[in-house]
């Protein structure tokens, strides 16, 4: 089976270290037969949430933007790679606006319990590659959080993450002994599961 599988670059840095992490999941999907499609959160353009709360009301956002391009996409994906640096603790920007602008999904899932979860029981996954610059065991902790509730809020499933800490210039993942092979096994994981 043919799986849609979704790979959103959120670094503002195109050839950064987390977007070469997504590139490696993108070409391992792509040998075992999949369509990925890679999104960069840099071509969008994505204002943030006002905190209005219409989104409430019908589960629609008053916002006109390209947060609906990437909406459908999310809403299409059976398979989500999301990578993502650390800035200042937590995620970056880029990536903390789109998981705000899910606020609608929240509203839909708990106030109008609604799921985008199949009947049938069929399961997403989300899975997380993040790089960050210091080597500290809680660097990813704040991060961690707001994807696994963007991931929920879309009923996807979160998977064994990929961060690597101690990773600060553009490409000095690739110096990295291990990323790339758990990168590929990560992924492979995703597409037998
Ligand atoms: C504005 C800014 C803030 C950052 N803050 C942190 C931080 O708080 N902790 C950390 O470990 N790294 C921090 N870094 C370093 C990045 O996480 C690191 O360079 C990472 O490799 C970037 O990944 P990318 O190449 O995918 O963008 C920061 C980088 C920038 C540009």
């Amino acid at each position: 089976m043919s799986l849609s599988i979704l790979g959103i670059a959120c670094s503002p840095r195109r050839d950064g270290n987390s977007t070469r992490l997504l590139l490696e999941a993108m070409a391992t999907a792509k040998a075992a037969g999949h369509t990925p499609e890679l999104l960069y959160l840099s071509d969008l353009k994505i204002n943030p949430c006002q905190g209005c709360n219409a989104c409430s009301a019908k589960g629609i956002c008053v916002i006109k933007d390209d947060i609906s391009i990437l909406k459908e996409k999310l809403i299409q994906a059976d398979r989500i790679i999301l990578a993502a640096p650390i800035f200042m603790m937590g995620l970056n920007a880029q990536t903390k606006i789109i998981i705000d602008r899910m606020q609608p999904f929240w509203a839909l899932k708990y106030l109008h319990h609604q799921t985008l979860t199949n009947p049938s029981g069929y399961e997403r996954i989300g899975l997380y590659l993040g790089a960050a610059g210091l080597k500290k065991p809680d660097v990813f902790d704040c991060a961690e959080r707001s994807i696994k509730t963007f991931f929920n809020m879309l009923d996807i499933r979160y998977a064994q993450p990929c961060l690597y800490g101690g990773i600060d210039l553009a490409g000095e993942i690739n110096e990295h002994p291990t990323a790339f092979d758990d990168v590929r096994k990560a992924t492979q994981a995703l597409l037998i599961s």
